[in-house]
């Protein structure tokens, strides 16, 4: 078993840093993009067996981590919020949350009856990695989720949600006890299906001030993350934007936190704190660079963490669509390679 990922995770020592990257199952493979052509989306990620294909896709780079191939918002659906991935546009909330009587309807989801099906691919994932790669499983954070429902799609200023947030507080808290009571669920449900490690997709949290993360924000997914740390697996905390949120998301949970590319590396760990585990932060546009310079950049990553245990190679947010193929290649095997001072 390749448990260098789950080591680092857990602040061991390991041979060479551990390297997967969010969104490694994407658009800028020519599997999935041929996959892609025969079914939507939420088509493969409600067929076990397609999910199970698409998750071992980036595999044969080289990554030390797979990761489930779900979304986010799969949840939203059973809680009573339909939606769908608009060709070009992202994705669509049929009915956006405009009234509080839409938050008193929305459901807490049982994940064995809404979400049963991604339970199921982890079970097909897990027959094929078990003894060679851990599998991580994950979720939106309530945030993130919220600014979907609210917005209907995506958003640059988070107007509407923070309307709701600052102006209705009493039905913002009441919306984010129902996702999370959904997220934390998951979560767990996930682990029982066999996931080896969690991570928490707070994506557009970077958004808040330090304060309004910590009156609207920070009880909600330090109750999901304090809960689904007793799991025993390993769970990662990410964020984007968030140089000014890391101490606060240290505080609310996670083993690991994410660092996106607005911190370096040496800043990020100094204010997350050297006893726990960071993930991050090669810049994904990077991997547009000529991979001589996407290998440099890597090595300031890889220097920034100093050899410390605790870190996961990672980008600062996902890979985008139309990242070459080649310059993920290279920049796994550089990691791999990589010996400090050598
Ligand atoms: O990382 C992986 O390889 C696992 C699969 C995964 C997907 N989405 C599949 C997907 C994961 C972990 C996600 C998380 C996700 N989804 C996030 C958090 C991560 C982040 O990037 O901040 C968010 C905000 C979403 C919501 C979402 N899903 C958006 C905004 C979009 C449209 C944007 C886009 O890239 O087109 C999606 C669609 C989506 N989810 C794709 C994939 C591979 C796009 C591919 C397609 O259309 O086939």
């Amino acid at each position: 078993m390749n448990d260098r990922f789950l080591r680092a995770c857990r602040r061991e020592p390991v041979d060479v840093t551990p390297v997967w990257f969010m969104r490694q199952a994407g658009r800028y493979m020519a599997e999935y993009r041929k996959l892609r052509e025969k079914h939507t989306l939420l088509e493969i990620c409600k067929q076990p067996e397609l999910a199970l294909e698409v998750t071992m896709q980036p595999l044969r780079l080289g990554v030390d981590a797979a990761i489930l191939f779900a979304d986010i918002l799969l949840p939203l659906e059973p809680m009573g919020a339909p939606f769908e991935f608009a060709k070009g546009e992202g994705p669509v909330i049929h009915e956006p949350i405009a009234h509080v009587s839409q938050i008193d309807a929305l459901r807490v989801v049982d994940p064995h009856e809404g979400l049963q099906y991604v339970l199921d691919s982890v079970t097909l994932i897990k027959r094929e990695l078990t003894g060679k790669l851990p599998l991580i499983g994950f979720a939106g954070a309530p945030f993130t989720l919220a600014s979907y429902l609210v917005e209907g799609g995506k958003s640059t200023h988070f107007v509407k949600t923070k309307r709701l947030m600052y102006g209705e507080p009493k039905a913002w808290h009441l919306l984010m006890e129902k996702l999370s009571e959904t997220v934390r669920r998951y979560l767990r449900a996930q682990v029982e299906a066999g996931v080896d490690a969690l991570q928490l997709f707070d994506s557009w949290v970077g958004h808040l001030t330090v304060a309004d993360y910590r009156a609207f924000i920070k009880p909600h997914v330090s109750g999901i993350l304090q809960d689904v740390m007793k799991t025993g697996v390993p769970v990662i905390h990410f964020g984007t934007g968030t140089s000014h949120l890391l101490a606060d998301m240290r505080e609310a949970g996670g083993h690991v936190i994410g660092i996106d590319t607005t911190t370096s590396l040496i800043d990020g760990w100094q204010r997350v704190g050297y006893d726990r585990a960071v993930q991050g932060n090669l810049d994904p546009t990077l991997l547009f660079a000529p991979a001589e310079l996407a290998c440099e950049r890597a090595k300031l990553v890889l220097d920034a963490a100093a050899g410390r245990v605790g870190h996961i190679f990672n980008l600062g947010h996902g890979i985008l669509p139309e990242t070459p193929v080649e310059n993920v290649q290279s920049v796994i095997d550089f990691v791999h390679a990589y010996k400090r001072n050598a």
